[in-house]
């Protein structure tokens, strides 16, 4: 059997599996499986309350979902889908409680990566209607995007029918973008790849910037934190691990941890960075935030949240 076939069957008979996305790495379940979801939070270690992200393949599966549809929602969907993107919408009677966090709305996403695709279109073949995937890390951990790096975190927490995809290295690296699609405007609740200026092109809408009011556990301060204190923007001393963009030179004897030359790269390489961090045992972590709009954003946003106490 195919490695996609099997993924979609034990998803199907309430396994969990992790799959690559281009994002991070996602810890799967049946969206419709109560019995399912509940090994998701128990493997993340995560509050049940907290809602999970359905993800489809086809977005005529949307409509199962989703209750109400407003056009500035169809035009992103339309532009950025399959993408790095979450939309948050008006739930169906399908949302249940255990996906929204009992929440009236529901997040759904389609992902851009060939392997999440596939098992996503299999599952759908076989009657599957949504996967719910969290990133497939411990609850306020650094999300994973290698399928090592999810065996590192997780493999003691899975059980001996649930499975690990390797779809290789997430090119993004940095979770989706959220958008809060119940408002009039759209509304980021969570920044990522598809940027501020994205959306209103897209849309031809001004965005809302985000008082956080719904709950998003990734809006949690303390998030995506590795064991290492995390700094910003000072000067990094022997000893210390080192992140900032490949034209800052290393000081002596600091351990350089990444060197990107884009922010693309400082994305795609800044929670490997921090994992090897945790793996060298350093007790600090200087990061140099890029400056700028667009995915400088999103990873100001993380690296905040890293570095808080
Ligand atoms: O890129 C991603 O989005 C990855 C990949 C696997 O798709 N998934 C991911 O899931 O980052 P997770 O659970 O780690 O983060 C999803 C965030 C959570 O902070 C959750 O609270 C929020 O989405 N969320 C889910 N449903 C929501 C809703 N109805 N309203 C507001 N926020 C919601
Ligand atoms: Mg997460």
């Amino acid at each position: 059997m195919s490695e996609i076939l099997e993924a979609a069957r034990a998803l199907r008979e309430g396994h969990l599996v992790a799959i690559p996305t281009e994002t991070v790495y996602g810890l799967g379940a049946d969206a419709t499986n109560p019995t399912a979801v509940a090994k998701i939070y128990a493997a993340k270690g995560r509050p049940a309350d907290h809602p999970l992200i359905v993800h489809i393949s086809n977005v005529k599966l949307l409509d199962s979902w989703v209750s109400e549809l407003p056009s500035y929602a169809r035009l992103l969907a339309n532009n950025f889908w399959p993408g790095p993107m979450t939309l948050v919408m008006k739930r169906s009677g399908l949302a249940k409680d255990f996906i929204t966090g009992s929440q009236d709305t529901v997040a759904v996403r389609i992902p851009d990566h060939a392997t999440a695709l596939e098992i996503l279109s299999a599952f759908e073949t076989l009657g599957g209607l949504g996967v719910a995937a969290p990133s497939a890390n411990r609850f306020g951990k650094v999300s994973p995007t290698s399928a090592l790096a999810v065996a590192n975190e997780l493999s003691e927490f899975l059980g001996p029918d649930d499975l690990i995809v390797d779809g290789g290295t997430c090119g993004v690296g940095l979770e989706s973008t959220i958008i809060d699609c119940t408002g009039l405007n759209p509304r980021v609740l969570r920044p990522g790849a598809v940027t501020h200026e994205m959306i209103e092109e897209a849309t031809g809408l001004p965005v809302v910037e985000s008082g956080i009011d719904i709950r998003v556990s990734g809006s949690l301060r303390s998030h995506y934190a590795p064991r290492s204190e995390v700094v910003l923007d000072q000067t990094a001393s022997p000893g210390d691990g080192l992140i900032a963009m490949g034209n800052v030179p290393t000081p002596d004897g600091v351990i350089r941890l990444a060197s990107p030359e884009t922010v693309e790269h400082y994305a795609n390489q800044l929670y490997a960075a921090l994992q090897k961090a945790d793996e060298l045992e350093l007790s600090k972590v200087v990061a140099l935030t890029p400056s700028g709009e667009g995915l400088a954003v999103a990873i100001r946003d993380r690296l905040a949240r890293a570095s808080h106490k």
